[in-house]
């Protein structure tokens, strides 16, 4: 007897429970503002120079074609498992950089990645895109400074 009446209440229990969860759900698919999907923008800031070793560079008006074919070998090793040159893979498309950074930006994201992950506002909004840490591929100033370069010619 016990044992029926306790059942009966789970039962009782339990149907109008179910009901609220599926009218919940409804509503809230409906009422939820189309804009919240709406991704934020990566900013384009050329007046960010970044925080790293690179506090100054502005480069010459040609391309150095031997720096940039040394950056292109240093790129196709180190930077290729994760960027593509024309299309977004773990990280950005590398083409058109310089029309939405900086050149020290460039460099100090290269040499000091950790340090612009979390501290610069560029790089955070990226890291928020992407969701996929850059790490520091070590490089000497002069090995970034190649690959700096050869980003020019894309
Ligand atoms: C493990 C994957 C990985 C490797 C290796 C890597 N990157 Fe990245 N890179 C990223 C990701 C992901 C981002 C976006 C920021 C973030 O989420 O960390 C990024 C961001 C960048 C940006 C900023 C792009 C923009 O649109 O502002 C530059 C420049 C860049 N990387 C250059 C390089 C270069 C040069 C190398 C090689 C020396 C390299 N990266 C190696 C994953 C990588």
């Amino acid at each position: 007897m016990l044992y029926a009446l306790l059942s009966m209440t789970l039962f009782w229990n339990c149907k109008p429970k179910q009901e609220k969860e599926d009218n919940f759900e409804v509503k809230y698919t409906k009422t939820v503002p189309q804009e919240e999907k709406v991704k934020e923008p990566i900013p384009v800031d050329l007046e960010n120079k970044g925080i790293g070793p690179i506090e100054s560079l502005s480069f010459p008006e040609q391309i150095d074609e031997d720096m940039a074919a040394n950056g292109e070998s240093k790129f196709n090793a180190l930077c290729m498992r994760c960027h593509m040159i024309d299309e977004r893979m773990i990280g950005p498309a590398m083409v058109g950089l310089y029309e939405r950074r900086s050149p020290e930006w460039v460099m100090n994201m290269i040499l000091n990645p950790d340090g612009m992950l979390r501290e610069d506002p560029i790089a955070k909004a990226l890291l928020k895109e992407y969701q996929a840490v850059m790490n520091n591929q070590n490089l000497s100033e002069e090995e970034a400074r190649e690959i700096a370069e050869y980003l020019r010619t894309l």
